[in-house]
């Protein structure tokens, strides 16, 4: 177990982007309640994602983790759980194809209420108000009323993130997520999409594969791994009151785990080493996300690692790089190679996303895809250029229509934002955007594949 370390021992530590709640005492007997509520995971689970992450840490696997920038009540409905698992399943085919290794899949979901803000208040015409913290905080609506933290959110939340991952399991092992299904979502895609043509090469070659496997005899009757699949759940362990209060110890290794979701990270700005969302992080057994961005520095990283994953368990850390377009060349080589120099296992992934928000005129937060994209192809090419893993990538999206980030094959621009802008917090890719990401990274990493290959078959 981490040295002096307790469930609580994160209270005695500065801390950042925490709620004050107006009532202790509620504030307690919803705490109460959630230490009592049953675990939402089970603490094999976050083994097997830790050995699997373990995989991607050793090269041989690649991390697909995505799903909503915030989880909302509003927004909650069976429809839009089983479209954000059809995307990623159909996003992990593609890559699994290309990469020709495992995909392990972790949603952003069944957990990702509480966000970071990077101010504490928001102004609209002249009117000043606590910033919205996520839907187990406060409410979105801008009026005084709503944006008080409101312990009882927290048992919304919960109720809520219990009934997505019941759905969620349902369709990962029920039948619905079979190998075959999934294929003919990607076709349907394909034969939608105003850029389809350009991903029928690689679509095709799926095909193919699977009615070779299926004359030899490999087919869903006979292969349950065709038949379901995998899907482990992630958050931001923003809000520690809680996080604290779903964390139990695990009756068949003495350690302690927190049992609100699979994998946990920490955010860009709740990173400090002396902090409490560290502590905190340090002592609980699940395998671990940090985001890294354009601020941190080598030394501090290095530290962070050694507090983290002091015995350097491959899988427990992942890095997840989120510098911006314009930024990653230069902030990430460093951080690269200092992790190598000193032998530290982590799993590198890349969130395009957060370092490349841009405020339009118009008021709309939005991320260009061609922004995106090029901060994984950056992110792919350090690597290569360092001999270490692109080991993931890590995505806001969701299932639905939505036009909250510009570009991709449908061409969204500034003017249609308002068509169906409908997020809680960041901007999300789309359905398509996201699948078309998909199969363009596919080529890249098929690309480095083949360049490998060739490499060494003349070296
Ligand atoms: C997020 O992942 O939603 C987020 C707030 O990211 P970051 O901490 O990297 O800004
Ligand atoms: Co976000």
């Amino acid at each position: 177990m981490a040295p002096n370390w307790t469930p609580q021992s994160w209270q005695d530590k500065p801390i950042r982007q925490v709620p004050t709640y107006p009532d202790q005492a509620a504030l307690d007997a919803v705490l109460a309640r959630v230490r009592t509520h049953p675990p939402l995971v089970f603490a094999g689970e976050a083994r097997n994602l830790t050995a699997a992450l373990g995989q991607v840490a050793e090269g041989k696997a690649f991390l697909l983790q995505g799903g909503d920038c915030a989880e909302s009540f509003a927004e909650f409905h069976p429809d839009n759980i089983r479209d954000m698992f059809r995307v990623m399943l159909q996003m992990a085919v593609v890559l699994t194809f290309a990469a020709g290794v495992p995909v392990v899949k972790v949603g952003r979901i069944a957990g990702q209420f509480a966000k970071p803000r990077s101010d504490d208040n928001e102004t609209i015409n002249g009117v000043t108000l606590p910033s919205y913290r996520g839907d187990n905080i406060n409410g979105s609506e801008f009026t005084a009323a709503a944006r008080i933290p409101d312990p009882q959110r927290m048992l919304q939340a919960t109720a809520q993130s219990a009934a997505t991952l019941n759905l969620l399991r349902a369709f990962a092992q029920g039948g619905y997520a079979d190998l075959h299904n999934v294929h003919r979502w990607m076709l349907g895609f394909i034969s939608d999409s105003p850029a389809g043509e350009q991903y029928q090469g690689l679509a095709q070659r799926i095909s193919e594969t699977l009615e070779f496997m299926a004359a030899c005899g490999i087919t869903s009757e006979s292969v349950p791994q065709l038949r379901g699949t995998d899907f482990y759940t992630s958050h931001e362990a923003l809000l520690l009151a809680y996080e604290q209060a779903m964390t139990r110890v695990d009756s068949t290794s003495g350690d302690w785990y927190d049992t609100s979701a699979h994998m946990l990270w920490i955010g860009d700005r709740t990173r400090q080493l002396d902090g409490a969302h560290v502590e905190f992080m340090r002592g609980i057994k699940n395998p671990i996300g940090l985001k890294c961005g354009p601020s941190l520095g080598e030394d501090e990283l290095l530290r962070l690692i050694a507090t983290l994953n002091p015995q350097n368990i491959p899988g427990r850390l992942t890095l997840i790089a989120r510098f911006g377009a314009d930024k990653i060349a230069e902030k990430l080589p460093p951080l690269v190679r200092a992790v190598k120099r000193e032998g530290a296992k982590v799993v590198w992934s890349s969130d395009p996303m957060h370092g490349n928000t841009i405020k339009l005129q118009s008021g709309y937060k939005t991320r260009p895809v061609d922004r995106i994209l090029e901060e994984v192809r950056s992110f792919f090419s350090v690597h290569r250029a360092e001999g270490t893993h692109a080991g993931g990538v890590h995505f806001e999206m969701t299932g639905q229509d939505v036009t909250e980030c510009l570009g991709g094959a449908q061409a969204i621009k500034e003017l249609d934002l308002a068509e169906r802008y409908q997020t809680a917090c960041d901007p999300r890719l789309n359905a398509s955007q996201a699948l078309e990401l998909a199969f363009l990274i596919a080529q890249g990493i098929r690309d480095e594949r083949m360049k490998d290959a060739g490499l060494a078959a003349s070296a």
